[in-house]
C-alpha cells in the first residue's frame, strides 16, 4: 500500500502533478479522509496541473463542479450532503464521469465507485499522510506502476 508524507502544500502539488501525468483519461479518484484533510486542496492542484487557471472551491452545496481545462473537464464531486449513498445515481454521475477527463470525488465510498483509485489523507501534526488504495482490477495494476 503506497504511502507518503506530505510535509506541505508543495508536496500536495507534486502528487497532483504526478497523478495527472500517470492517470488515464476518464480516471476516478476517490478522496477520503476527515474534514480539513486536504481533499479540496488536492483537487485545486489537480485543476492547476491540468492547466485550469480559475478558482476551485468545494462543491458542498452544489454537489459538483465541472472545471473546463485544456485537456478536458475536471469533474469535482462532493457527496457530503447527499442524504443517502444510493442517491449518487440521481446526479447522473455515470454519464458525467464518462465524459470527464478526470473525476475527483470527496465523501464518496468505494461501493459507489468500485473502479477507482482512493487517495486517503490523514492530518498529522505537520502535514498529511497520503495512502493510495486501488478499487477494481484496472486500478490495481495502475497502482503497481504508479510512482509518487
Ligand atoms: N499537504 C498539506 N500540508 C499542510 N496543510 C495542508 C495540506 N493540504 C491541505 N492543507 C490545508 O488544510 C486545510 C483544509 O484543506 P481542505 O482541502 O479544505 O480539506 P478538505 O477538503 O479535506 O476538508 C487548508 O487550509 C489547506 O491549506
Ligand atoms: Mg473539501
Amino acid at each position: 500500500m503506497p504511502e507518503l508524507i506530505l510535509r506541505g502544500l508543495k508536496d500536495t502539488q507534486r502528487v497532483a502533478e504526478r497523478l495527472v501525468r500517470e492517470l488515464p483519461q476518464g480516471a476516478v479518484l476517490l478522496l477520503t479522509g476527515p474534514l480539513g484533510a486536504g481533499k479540496t486542496t488536492l483537487v485545486s492542484f489537480l485543476a492547476r496541473a491540468l492547466g485550469f487557471r480559475g478558482r476551485v472551491t468545494s462543491p458542498t452545496y452544489t454537489l459538483m463542479h465541472e472545471y473546463p481545462t485544456p485537456k478536458g473537464v475536471l469533474l469535482h464531486v462532493d457527496l457530503y450532503r447527499l442524504a443517502s449513498p444510493e442517491d449518487a445515481w440521481l446526479l447522473g454521475l455515470d454519464e458525467r464521469i464518462e465524459s470527464a477527463y478526470l473525476t475527483a470525488v470527496e465523501w464518496g465510498r468505494a461501493e459507489q465507485f468500485p473502479s477507482s483509485l482512493e487517495v486517503n489523507l490523514t492530518p498529522l501534526d505537520e502535514g498529511r499522510r497520503l495512502v493510495l488504495l486501488a478499487h477494481g482490477p484496472t486500478y490495481a495494476s495502475l497502482l503497481q506502476r504508479l510512482r509518487l
